[in-house]
C-alpha cells in the first residue's frame, strides 16, 4: 500500500448518521462549552498551528446529509486527510451503519491505492454508564484503515479535544505502515527500519545497546536527556515482557523492537514515528530522496573525494564490523556492514582494490573502494553513507563527507595539485599487458589471469583498479583505468582521454605494438596538459625492433617524454606507479622528469667515459626540494591557522 506524503495541514472530516452530534462536537471543541441548539452544519473551522498539539494548521469540516448531496460529501472525503465517523453510543443502529454504509462509502471515494485513516467516534457517553468499545473491534479488524476508536461526549466535553488530537495524530503518525492490527505486531517493513536504526546506534557493533548508546540515541532523536531511572524502568519492562530482550543489562534488537511495539499499542505512535523520521523514513517507510541524495554538485574540471570526516566515519565503520579484529572484512562481516542497505554496492573486489589472497577487504582496500565510488559514482556514495547512518552520527548531511577538489586548470596554473585521488588511463593494444600492470599495482600480477578477462567488461565492469602510493611522503590514491585499442587507427572518446596522467603501454616483444600508442600520443596527448609515461611490458621477453618510423627511445626523446619504462610482472616494479602518481600530482613538472631521464642518459655516457659527475643529482634534488618546499609551506601555513 502507498501512503500519502505528509501534508502541510490536517483536514479532518466528520461523518455519520444524523443527530449523532457531529456539529455539537465541533462547537464544543471551539467554544469549550456545550450548546443545546446547534445549526445543522458548522462552518469550516481553521485552527492555527500554534494552538494544536502537533503544531500543524488544522481544518475541521462538518457534514450534514440533510443539507448536502452525497456527491458533495464524496468530494469532501476526497479532500480530507482523516475521517472521523461518529455514532451515538445510545443508538445501536448508528453504530451498525458504520460498517454497512459509511466505511464502504468512504472507500468508494478514495483512490484504490490510497486509504485514508478513519477514526470511529462513539459520542454521548454521558448517556450511558458502560463502554461500547468492545463492539467496535470487529469493524476495526475488517477495515484496516480504522486507525483507532474513541468514546467522548460533546456535552460534558469528555475526550473532545483528545478526539481531534487523535485525528491529527492519525494523519501525522499513521498506524498502518508501522503496525499490523491483525497480527498485533509491527509490520515487517517497520521491523527492518528499526533494525537498521538499532545497528546505527550500536556504536561498538556488539549487537547490544548499552546505556551510553541509548543515551546518545535518545538525545539525537528527542533532543532531551534520558534519566537513568527511566532507562532502568524501560529495561525492566522489556526484561519482564520479552525473552532475550535484555542481555548483560543492555537492550537487544529484539528488546528494541518490542519497545516500539509497546509504544504503538499504547497509542504512542508518534514516538516511533519521530525515531523513523529522524533516520530518513517517509510515510511508506522508504528512505526519502533528500535523505539519500545530498545535493552535491561537481563542477566541470573538478572531482569528488572523501573528506577527512568521511574517511574517519568509514574507518570507524570498518573497525566496528571487523568483529574478529583481523584487519579484514571477511564475506560475513562485509554482508553485515550492508545488511540494512539494498545490496552490497560492489562486486569483483578482487581485481579492483587491494585484498588479501582470499579476496577479503583490508582497511586499505575498503578505503580505496569508497574512494573509487566517490570519484565515479558520487550519488551512490551519498546514498550508501546515508544508509549506513552518516547523517545521524555526524548530525550533518553527507556533504560533509565529500570534498570537491578545485578546478584542474587552477592546479595546472599553480603547478601543483591538492588532490588526493588521481586518474590514470592505461592505454594500449589488446594483449599488450594492461591488465598485468593493473594487477601488479594490486600486488596480484603473479596470479594466473584469463586472457582478455578484464578487457572492456565482464570480470571488472568499471575496468579500473585503485590503490595508494606515496608521493613525497603523502599518501595518494591512484586509479588505473584500462582503455584497450582494438585497431591501430582506433580513436578515443574525450572521456577516454581526459585523465591526470596517461600510461601508454606497448609490448616490447611485439613489433607492431608501439605504433598503436605512438599514434595515440601524437593525436591526443602531444598538445595536451596531460603528462604521459610510456611503458614497455613483458620486459623479460626478447625485445623486438618496432615496425614504426621511430624506435621507442627515440620517440620519447623527440617528444620530450621520460624514456620508456620497461615493466616486468615478475619484478613487481612499484616505482612505475610512484612515477605515474607523481606526474599526476605535479603536472607541470613533466620538464623535471624529462631532465631526469636525459641526465640519466648522460650519466650512462659519463660513466662509460669514466667521468663521474653528480651535477644532475643536484638538478633533480632542486626539483624535488621545490616540490617538498611547496608541501612544507602548505603544512606550516595550515598549522599556523
Ligand atoms: P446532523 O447535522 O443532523 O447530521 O446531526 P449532528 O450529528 O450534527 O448532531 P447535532 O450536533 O446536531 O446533535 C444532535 C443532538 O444531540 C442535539 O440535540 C445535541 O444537543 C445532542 N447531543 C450532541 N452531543 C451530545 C452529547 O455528547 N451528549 C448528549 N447527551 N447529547 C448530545
Ligand atoms: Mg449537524
Amino acid at each position: 500500500m502507498v501512503y500519502e506524503s505528509l501534508p502541510r495541514n490536517v483536514r479532518i472530516l466528520l461523518l455519520g448518521e444524523p443527530g449523532v452530534g457531529k456539529t455539537s462536537l465541533i462547537l464544543s471543541l471551539v467554544t469549550e462549552e456545550f450548546t443545546e441548539h446547534v445549526p445543522p452544519k458548522a462552518e469550516e473551522i481553521t485552527i492555527p498551528a500554534d494552538v494544536t498539539p502537533e503544531q500543524v494548521p488544522t481544518n475541521i469540516v462538518d457534514v450534514c446529509v440533510a443539507e448536502q448531496s452525497l456527491e458533495q460529501v464524496g468530494e469532501e472525503i476526497e479532500k480530507a486527510h482523516v475521517i472521523c465517523i461518529v455514532f451515538s453510543v445510545d443508538r445501536q443502529e448508528t453504530l451498525s451503519k458504520i460498517a454497512s454504509y459509511w466505511l464502504p462509502f468512504v472507500r468508494d471515494n478514495c483512490p484504490d491505492h490510497l486509504r485514508k485513516p478513519v477514526i470511529l467516534v462513539g459520542n454521548k457517553i454521558d448517556l450511558i454508564d458502560y463502554s461500547v468499545i468492545d463492539n467496535i473491534w470487529d469493524i476495526a479488524e475488517e477495515y484496516p484503515e480504522v486507525d483507532r476508536c474513541i468514546e467522548c461526549s460533546a456535552k460534558t466535553l469528555t475526550n473532545v479535544s483528545e478526539m481531534f488530537y487523535n485525528a491529527q495524530k492519525a494523519v501525522l503518525h499513521p498506524i498502518c505502515p508501522i503496525y499490523s492490527i491483525d497480527e498485533q505486531e509491527l509490520t515487517e517493513k517497520c521491523k527492518r527500519a528499526l533494525t537498521r536504526i538499532f545497528k546505527i546506534c550500536d556504536l561498538d557493533g556488539d549487537g547490544l545497546l548499552d546505556d551510553y548508546e541509548v543515551t546518545i540515541f535518545q538525545r539525537k532523536c528527542f533532543d532531551t536527556p534520558l534519566q537513568l531511572q527511566v532507562l532502568d524502568e524501560v529495561k525492566s519492562v522489556i526484561a519482564q515482557n520479552i525473552a532475550g530482550g535484555i542481555e548483560n543489562d543492555c537492550i537487544t534488537v529484539k528488546g528494541f523492537i518490542f519497545l516500539h511495539c509497546l509504544f504503538i499499542q499504547r497509542g504512542r505512535n508518534e514516538t516511533t514515528w519521530t525515531v523513523l523520521r529522524k533516520f530518513g523514513y517517509d510515510e511508506s517507510l522508504e528512505l526519502t530522496h533528500s535523505y539519500l541524495y545530498a545535493n552535491i554538485k561537481v563542477p566541470v574540471g573538478c572531482t569528488s573525494e572523501l573528506s577527512y570526516k568521511g574517511q574517519q566515519f568509514l574507518t570507524q565503520l570498518f573497525e566496528k564490523y571487523d568483529r574478529d579484529k583481523d584487519g579484514m572484512l571477511n564475506p560475513t562481516e562485509l554482508k553485515n556492514v550492508f545488511s540494512c542497505c539494498p545490496r552490497i554496492p560492489w562486486h569483483n573486489l578482487r581485481y579492483t582494490v587491494p585484498t588479501n589472497e582470499k579476496g577479503y577487504l583490508t582497511l586499505q582496500g575498503w578505503m580505496c573502494r569508497w574512494t573509487l565510488m566517490t570519484l565515479i559514482d558520487l550519488q551512490n556514495t551519498s546514498a550508501y553513507l546515508a544508509y549506513l547512518g552518516f547523517n545521524f552520527l555526524e548530525n550533518e548531511s553527507q556533504k560533509v563527507a565529500i570534498h570537491i577538489t578545485r578546478e584542474k586548470k587552477v592546479d595546472i596554473a599553480k603547478k601543483q595539485s591538492s588532490r588526493n585521488v588521481y586518474q590514470c588511463h592505461v592505454i594500449g593494444p589488446r594483449s599488450c599487458g594492461k591488465t598485468s600492470i593493473c594487477r601488479s599495482f594490486l600486488g596480484i600480477a603473479h596470479k594466473k589471469i584469463k586472457p582478455h578477462a578484464n578487457e572492456r567488461g565482464d570480470s571488472n565492469p568499471e575496468n579500473c583498479c585503485i590503490n595508494t602510493v606515496a608521493v613525497y611522503g603523502q599518501e595518494k590514491s591512484l586509479v588505473l583505468r584500462e582503455i584497450p585499442l582494438a585497431r591501430v587507427s582506433d580513436s578515443l572518446q574525450p572521456h577516454e582521454v581526459t585523465c591526470d596522467v596517461a600510461c601508454l603501454v606497448y609490448d616490447v616483444g611485439a613489433s607492431r605494438s608501439f605504433e598503436y600508442i605512438a599514434r595515440v600520443y601524437i593525436k591526443y596527448f602531444a598538445e595536451s596538459h596531460i603528462p604521459v609515461l610510456i611503458v614497455g611490458t613483458k620486459g623479460d621477453s626478447l625485445v623486438a625492433r618496432q615496425e614504426y618510423m621511430l624506435q621507442p627511445e627515440v620517440f620519447c626523446a623527440k617528444y620530450q617524454l621520460l624514456a620508456p619504462q620497461i615493466f616486468n610482472i615478475r619484478e613487481n616494479k612499484h616505482d612505475v606507479f610512484v612515477k605515474l602518481a607523481t606526474m599526476a600530482a605535479f603536472p607541470q613538472f613533466q620538464a623535471a622528469w624529462i631532465l631526469f631521464s636525459k641526465q640519466r642518459h648522460l650519466k650512462h655516457f659519463a660513466s662509460l667515459s669514466g667521468e663521474n659527475s653528480s651535477w644532475w643529482k643536484a638538478g633533480i634534488g632542486v626539483a624535488a626540494a621545490t616540490m617538498m618546499g611547496l608541501l612544507l609551506i602548505k603544512i606550516f601555513s595550515f598549522q599556523r591557522r
